[in-house]
């Protein structure tokens, strides 16, 4: 397995980067034009290894996906209308994307077809009754292992088709809220998703694009079932604000830096990480602010600045869930003590993060770190050595790991390579910007 070797920055970071296309934008802007009868063309897409599990889905499905360049960035779709999905001739492999298999397993339960999904060994372990279950109680036939809960999923066609649900969802999850509202487009009654605090809104923004509106009532979010759809001519991804993520850490805290990231998608329901680095202490400032894509987006310039640490929990997490292990990064190199609650959910990502923060803060800097069962608290300020790092195969874990040697004495990371996942060019971009 490969090893990604990462040295510790001595002169700085320097440069200006164009933030690759937002994954759940990416996907989503897919699954909806998959579903249309006019062709859309797709700018600034993701080429990472989940989006294009969810392009070959829908390619199996008789979904006409062409990409236009090498760089797979730029792709058209052409699909057949909203009952045009065909049944797919083998298996559907998810790889490693949660949010392929759980908005797909949401929009193929209104299907009159049969589908069974695989993936890697991590998805194989993640939950998925949190999908199974309410789609069940709208009529959806979904079968697994773990009670129905677990991979490999088959949906056979629900007997007298789905039907509206009002669903209080135990916890803050964009990938539950989608799969219910991409079944409620074709359930007969409205479909009512409520959450403990609002998820990100990118397919209530994206199935806006397709002519398609939804009712938001604090928490709540309602779609009636669809009869109109439109699809727009073309769509331009935003950059995201994830990974983005780990250039505004590490421009914050490696001495002497200065960096620009070009087209950093800020839609309010993502953007909890700013609001942290900035109670740190981060210098951010943001120019050319603009709209792609029915998103918000701006430039933001990161300045090295002198970090304290902060103490935040579940009502921002759901705005920065996916940047938790960076932030940690960024508490290290500050000073003070950092404490982070209501973080449970970071136990059923990829793998288990907060597992993987203990043991990989503990090997750069022994005594740093201490976690429980739903959040952590790191000792900004420890000492840190060179280490050898697992990546756990999780993206975000090998990047912010990166991070963690490019800022403090250099890592190696166990099979670095799995950053494709999401951020193909991770590691040529942080060689740019080290001159
Ligand atoms: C995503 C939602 C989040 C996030 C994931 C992408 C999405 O997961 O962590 O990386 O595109 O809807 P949850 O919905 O499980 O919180």
């Amino acid at each position: 397995m490969s090893e990604t070797s990462i040295q510790p920055a001595k002169h700085g970071l320097h440069g200006t980067i164009a933030i690759p296309g937002d994954k759940s934008i990416s996907h989503r802007s897919i699954m909806l034009s998959a579903l249309a009868d006019t062709p859309v063309e797709i700018r600034n897409f993701l080429p990472g290894q989940d989006c294009l599990s969810t392009a070959a889905a829908f390619q199996a499905m008789g979904v006409d996906v062409v990409f236009v360049d090498e760089s797979k960035t730029h792709l058209t779709v052409t699909g057949h209308g909203l009952h045009g999905l065909q049944e797919p001739p083998h298996i559907l492999d998810a790889g490693n994307s949660g949010t392929t298999l759980r908005l797909m397993l949401g929009l193929l339960s209104a299907q009159p077809f049969l589908t069974t999904f695989t993936g890697d060994a991590s998805l194989h372990q993640r939950p998925m009754g949190r999908v199974v279950k309410p789609l069940s109680q709208m009529g959806a036939q979904i079968y697994g292992r773990e009670g129905n809960t677990k991979l490999p999923l088959t949906i056979v066609p629900a007997a007298e088709g789905l039907h509206g649900i009002t669903y209080e969802s135990p916890v803050a999850s964009a990938q539950i809220k989608s799969a219910i509202l991409l079944a409620g487009m074709y359930a007969k009654g409205d479909t009512t998703v409520v959450e403990p605090f609002t998820s990100r809104d990118h397919t209530e923004r994206m199935l806006h694009a397709f002519g398609v509106e939804t009712e938001k009532n604090g928490t709540a979010v309602t779609i009636h079932s669809v009869r109109a759809f439109t699809a727009p001519k073309s769509i331009e991804v935003p950059g995201d604000i994830s990974s983005a993520a780990y250039w505004l850490v590490a421009g914050s805290i490696v001495p002497q830096s200065e960096l620009l990231l070009q087209n950093v998608g800020m839609n309010p329901t993502r953007t909890g990480i700013l609001d942290v680095l900035k109670a740190m202490g981060a210098d951010l400032t943001y120019e050319n602010e603009r709209e792609s894509g029915g998103e918000p987006a701006v430039d933001i310039r990161v300045r090295t600045a002198k970090l304290h640490g902060t103490a935040f929990g579940a009502d921002i997490m759901p705005r920065l869930i996916d940047e938790i292990p960076v932030i940690a990064v960024a508490a290290l190199l500050a000073e003070g003590d950092t404490r982070v609650t209501g973080a449970g959910e970071l136990r059923v990502k990829e793998t288990d993060r907060l597992a993987a923060l203990e043991e990989i803060f503990t090997r750069v800097a022994p005594g740093s770190i201490e976690t429980w069962e739903d959040g952590f608290v790191i000792h900004g300020g420890t000492p840190f050595h060179a280490a050898a790092c697992p990546s756990y195969d999780d993206h975000r874990m090998a990047m912010s790991t990166a991070i963690l040697g490019t800022a403090c004495a250099g890592v190696t990371i166990e099979n670095g390579a799995c950053v494709n996942i999401s951020y193909p060019t991770f590691y040529q971009t942080l060689a740019s910007i080290q001159k």
